[in-house]
């Protein structure tokens, strides 16, 4: 591995105030990267970062991707760029198209612009499973014609194209994550768009039924963080990519009524999920083919579900012993 003046790599982080991104952040420090964040904080949160308050191989920089100007800055120097910054939300998609859009297909060309420009060599791109929306194979595998069915998975399908594209014709290096449903500390379970595990459990640990849009049958391949910080640094790392798309997942399913089971095993509870109607643009059922980010990038799941439920409810636990969200 090449080292460059005492540290690793100098690679940027978009979106890394954000709960991806701010995990991405410890776990590239802790490889002997040297990082910069490029974040505007539009929902990502300054207490992501305060441990790194000391850090001197981490740096903040407040900017948008929606600007060019602030990426060519945030690109100076940088070796690698981990493009996690998006307005994430299926929802806020469908009530806020355009803002959206802005964020999310034109923030990723631009940063692909000032990539280009400032000689990166090498970016990873957060795609999303949303891309496949309710095709019906399963496990889903990469080679499978997506099906967007919501603005946000259009957006990241959109970005994944770029990403190809810029490898292929303008020889910028660069592979696309496909994360399915991330969860563990730090997601937000505070907004009106959050995850539904935050969510559930935040509830659930104040005695309160969870709620559920639609029927509960519903089913997600809900991966740990730990499997998307080790993806993410596979991904900087490898010797060779070129325009690739890979999922990032467990390869395993589970309703949102057996995680309600779960949680209430786990907290010694009995409580019953209240139901609301479907929500718009929401999949039935997602499950991941995992085989082509193995092969790719050596990827293996190292933290299961059930482990990553239990290290998530006990972090929300103790936030909520300290009167925290
Ligand atoms: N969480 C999941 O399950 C999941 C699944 C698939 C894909 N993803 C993708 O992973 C990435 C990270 O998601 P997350 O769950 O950590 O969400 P998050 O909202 O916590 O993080 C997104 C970050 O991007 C920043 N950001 C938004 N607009 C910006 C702008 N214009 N300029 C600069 N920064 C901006 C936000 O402030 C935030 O810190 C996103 O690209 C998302 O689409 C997430």
């Amino acid at each position: 591995m090449v080292v460059w003046q005492g540290y690793r790599m100098h690679i940027l982080v978009t979106g890394g105030a954000g709960f991806i991104g701010s995990h991405l952040v410890d776990r590239f420090l802790a490889e002997g990267f040297r990082v910069r964040i490029l974040d505007n904080f539009a929902t990502g949160r300054r207490e992501n970062l305060a441990h790194l308050a000391n850090e001197p191989r981490a740096e903040l920089f407040e900017g948008d991707i929606r600007k060019l100007g602030d990426l060519a800055k945030a690109c100076r120097g940088i070796d690698v760029i981990s493009h996690q910054a998006a307005i994430p939300s299926v929802p806020r998609s469908v009530a806020e198209p355009v803002l959206t859009h802005e964020t999310n297909v034109d923030g990723t060309f631009n940063l692909l612009m000032a990539a280009r420009e400032a000689k990166v060599k090498r970016v990873t791109f957060a795609a999303s499973s949303s891309a496949y929306g309710d095709v019906e194979q399963s496990p889903k595998v990469e080679t499978i014609r997506p099906q967007p069915k919501s603005p946000y998975a259009i957006h990241k399908l959109v970005g994944e194209y770029y990403m190809n594209v810029f490898a292929k014709q303008f020889g910028l290096p660069t592979v696309a994550l496909r994360y399915f449903n991330v969860f563990g500390p730090r997601q937000d379970p505070t907004s009106q768009y959050s995850a539904v595990i935050p969510a559930f459990i935040t509830r659930m640990l104040a005695g309160k039924a969870p709620t559920i849009y639609g029927d509960g049958q519903q089913s997600r391949d809900f991966t740990f963080i730990e499997n998307v910080k080790q993806a993410n640094f596979l991904a900087a790392t490898a010797a060779k990519v070129n325009g690739e798309v890979v999922n990032v997942a467990t390869g395993r399913q589970i309703s949102l009524l057996q995680m309600v089971d779960l949680i209430n095993k786990m907290l010694g509870t009995n409580l019953k999920a209240t139901h609301e109607p479907e929500r718009a643009g929401d999949v039935k059922h997602s499950l991941a083919d995992i085989r082509a980010a193995e092969t790719l990038l050596g990827y293996r799941v190292i933290v299961p579900f059930d482990e990553g439920l239990r290290l998530t409810m006990e972090h929300y636990r103790d936030l909520a012993k300290q009167g925290k969200k």
